[in-house]
Order: structure tokens, then C-alpha cells, then sequence
């Protein structure tokens, strides 16, 4: 154990923690996710519920995890052999490794597809197509054995690349550069898009809510994805949090972290919607809205060509920078708790998560045959991730500090980088023992239909 305590890497300055903490909150999750989830929802009545999440149940699960992580040291399975030694605590590190696994598995699959689009946008593959061959070649190509899995393979490799070099010149180095790229390609877009003629109409779907287009469904999803966009309750901001030092303010740190997210979700929503209602498309297209709607609305668009080819990189990038982090859970726990080196765990953990994200992505083509509680591998393991593992993680990860960890613990933690006042930490420790545990318990029981709104 020496070795890992001792010389453990740690990330080098603010800047390069935020820009890996954001890095891994930016994601598929706010350019493919939150739009068209916010379309099939009603927009801004969606945007506000999910606002509402984020602050009192993201932000507080996001602090009690980087707590966690720093206070520890060590991955999201040992952090709690350590705080809490020789109880079952430690199994919601375990649960927090395979949620990892498992959404790595479908999230290489997407980003891969983000990628072939890059191809086919630089080659202006969309441009003279109807909306129909669009769609009809979505569903081709991913239902194809072999494409998506080696555009899959690409873009694991590119994630081991960077993990494999390690915290400081490997994760630190590379989101420094890629984060402030993807702000610049996003402001391009939303500048594009809402000078687009008609693209009014696209801002006030976004920005004026209409409350009646709100389901209790629109409601549970947005707390789901207040965990999938921040990247909570599966350990990544406790693996995170063990490489951040002493010094630092984490409640700063958290609050740089969810406004970079929440903003570059907006401008997503900026980016998307105005072009959307611009071609007179509809809003509420689903999964495919970015990978049907908008090659769609890139074709019709002047000069649609270069901004289809930013758009897909900017998804892959973000998508790269989220990647690594989840791929940093599963190789910080092989490493430490198996004694691997950095090396052989980015590799045994790339090899297993890859094979995994093949039969995922085998699963919407030959494999549909195949099925677990009535959906296809792809599905099924999407499910029970984001709706199972992260909120039962996020659960167990606030009750930890609200009940176990305690107030004088969580207090000595956070006065490291900072005076916290009082005011705060008692909002916190309210937040975390009461507040967010029944918001999280309420959307769970509900999900697995155990409770029906
Ligand atoms: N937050 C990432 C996104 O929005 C996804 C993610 C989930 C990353 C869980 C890490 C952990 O795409």
C-alpha cells in the first residue's frame, strides 16, 4: 500500500481539476441526452425541474463524493475500507466499479458513432439526402456487426491512451486542451443557430416553460439525469476527489464543476433547438435527435457541411473526456486493491470493458434476439445503470456522510481549503442526511415500480 500513498499522482493546479471534473460531468449526456430528453419533456419546464435537482441533490452528492475520495485516497472501493474498515460499506464501492463498467460499455458504443459521423460529415456524406435515407442509414449503420464496433474500439483505445499515461500527464493534460476546445466549437454553433432565420422559436421552447407538458415521468427523469450529466454515484468524483490535494476549496471546486455543466448543457439546448424549429423539425425526435434530426437540419443549412463536421467532434470530445474518467474508476480499483500496474490495469480494464460495449452494440443488430427483462443488452444495461446503480450509489454515498462520516468530520474536511461558515455546513449536512436521500429513495421506488405517480 506504501507506494500508492506515498507517491500518489495528484492533479497539478485548480484550473487542471476543473477542467478534468467538468470534462467528465461534459458528456453524451449533455449534448445527446439532455436535449432530446428536455424535447420529449416540453423544454424549459423540464429545465427548470432539472435546475431544481441539480442544486439540492447533485451538488451535495458531488461534494460528499469528492469528501470521500480525498479524504481516503483511494479508489471508490477502498475509500470506504478506509473510513469505514472492516464494514459492508465497502460494497457500494463495488456496486460503483460495475456501474462504471457497464456504462462505459454503451457509452463507447455511442461515442463511436459520434465519430463515424465525423467521417461521414467531413466526406459531406448527409448533404442531397432526404429525411428518410438519413434515418434509414442511422438505423442501418448501427445495426451493422462490424462498423460500429471498430469505430467502438477506436475510441476505447483513444480513452486507454490518455488513462494509460496516468492522473497528472495523461487525464490532467489532455482536458485541459480539450475542454476549452469544446467551448469554442459550442459558442460557434449556438452562434450559428440562432441566426438562423426562425430561430426564435426554438429559444422560447427552451427558455419559456409550460408546466402542463410536465409528466411525473419528466419529473423522475430529470433527477436521473442530474446524476448521469454531474457524473454522480458511482465513485468517479471519489476517484477524482483521491488525486485532489489538501489545499484545495472543494466547495468551490463543486460549484465551478456543476455551473460548466449546466451552462454547456444550455448551450447545447442553444446550439440545437433554434436549428430544430428553424427546418421545422420536431423538438421531441428522442434518441436520435442529434444523430437524425440534426444531420437533417446540417443538410439543409448554408454551410451546414463545416458545422456538421464541429458538431461531431465536439460530441466525441466531450464524450472522450467523460470516457476517461469512468475508465479511471475501474483502473484506480484494479490497480490498488489487485497491486496492478497503472499499465496492466488500463489494459485488463479497456479489454473487458470493450468486450462488453461489442455485445452491446451486437445487441441492436444480430444480437436483438437476445433479451434480459424484455430489452435488448444495450438497453437493458442503459437501464439498470442509470436508473439502478447511480441513484442507489448516490443514496448510499449521502447517507454515508450524513450519518456515518458525521458533521465534525465533514467539517475538518472542508476547512482544509477554505472557512466554510456555518450556515453552510448545516444546509449541507440537512441536504445530505434528509433532503437528498428521500428525493433519490421517492424517484427509485418509482422507477423499479415500486411507488406509482
Ligand atoms: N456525465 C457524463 C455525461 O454527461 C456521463 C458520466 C456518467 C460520466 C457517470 C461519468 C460517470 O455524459
Amino acid at each position: 500500500m506504501s507506494g500508492i500513498q506515498g507517491k500518489r499522482d495528484l492533479f497539478s493546479s485548480k484550473f487542471g481539476i476543473i477542467a478534468a471534473a467538468a470534462g467528465s460531468a461534459v458528456g453524451l449526456g449533455n449534448i445527446w441526452k439532455f436535449p432530446y430528453i428536455a424535447g420529449v419533456y416540453g423544454g424549459a419546464a423540464f429545465l427548470f425541474v432539472y435546475l431544481g435537482f441539480i442544486i439540492v441533490v447533485g451538488m451535495p452528492v458531488m461534494l460528499s463524493e469528492l469528501i470521500i475520495g480525498r479524504k481516503s485516497k483511494r479508489n471508490a472501493f477502498g475509500a470506504f475500507k478506509v473510513l469505514a474498515p472492516g464494514t459492508p460499506w465497502k460494497y457500494i464501492g463495488i456496486l460503483s466499479v460495475a456501474a462504471a463498467f457497464l456504462i462505459l460499455s454503451f457509452y463507447g458504443v455511442v461515442a463511436g458513432w459520434g465519430i463515424e459521423y465525423v467521417f461521414i460529415s467531413l466526406k459531406n456524406g448527409f448533404s442531397g439526402n432526404s429525411p428518410e435515407e438519413i434515418a434509414a442509414f442511422f438505423t442501418a449503420f448501427n445495426h451493422d456487426p462490424i462498423k460500429p464496433i471498430v469505430y467502438q474500439l477506436v475510441f476505447m483505445l483513444l480513452t486507454a491512451a490518455i488513462v494509460i499515461v496516468g492522473v497528472k500527464k495523461g487525464i490532467e493534460k489532455y482536458t485541459k486542451i480539450l475542454m476549452p476546445l469544446l467551448v469554442i466549437i459550442l459558442l460557434i454553433l449556438c452562434a450559428r443557430s440562432v441566426t438562423l432565420d426562425g430561430a426564435k422559436a426554438g429559444l422560447t421552447f427552451l427558455f419559456n416553460p409550460d408546466f402542463s407538458k410536465l409528466t411525473g415521468d419528466g419529473i423522475l427523469s430529470a433527477l436521473g439525469h442530474a446524476f448521469f450529466t454531474l457524473s454522480l454515484g458511482m465513485g468517479t468524483l471519489i476517484t477524482y476527489g483521491s488525486y485532489i490535494d489538501k489545499n484545495n476549496n472543494l466547495a468551490n471546486t463543486v460549484l465551478s464543476v456543476t455551473l460548466a455543466d449546466t451552462l454547456i448543457a444550455i448551450f447545447a439546448g442553444i446550439a440545437i433547438f433554434p436549428a430544430v424549429f428553424a427546418f421545422g423539425i420536431e423538438p421531441s425526435e428522442g434518441p436520435g435527435l442529434i444523430f437524425v434530426t440534426l444531420p437533417n437540419v446540417f443538410s439543409q443549412m448554408p454551410g451546414g457541411f463545416i458545422f456538421s463536421v464541429l458538431f461531431f467532434i465536439l460530441l466525441t470530445v466531450a464524450a472522450l473526456t467523460s470516457a476517461i474518467s469512468i475508465l479511471e474508476v475501474v483502473v484506480a480499483y484494479f490497480k490498488e486493491e489487485f497491486k496492478m500496474s497503472r499499465k496492466t490495469s488500463t489494459i485488463v480494464a479497456t479489454i473487458l470493458i470493450s468486450i462488453l460495449g461489442m455485445l452491446c452494440s451486437l445487441s441492436l443488430g444480430d444480437l436483438s434476439s437476445v433479451h434480459i427483462f424484455g430489452l435488448n443488452i444495450f438497453d437493458a444495461i442503459d437501464w439498470v445503470s442509470a436508473n439502478v446503480f447511480l441513484p442507489v450509489g448516490g443514496l448510499f454515498i449521502v447517507l454515508f456522510i450524513g450519518w456515518v462520516f458525521g458533521k465534525k468530520k465533514v467539517k475538518a474536511e472542508l476547512s482544509d481549503g477554505s472557512k466554510i461558515p456555518d450556515i453552510f455546513l448545516n444546509v449541507f449536512i440537512f441536504l445530505v442526511k434528509l433532503v437528498a436521500p428521500l428525493l433519490i429513495a421517492i424517484v427509485l421506488l418509482n422507477k423499479v415500480g415500486l411507488l406509482n405517480f
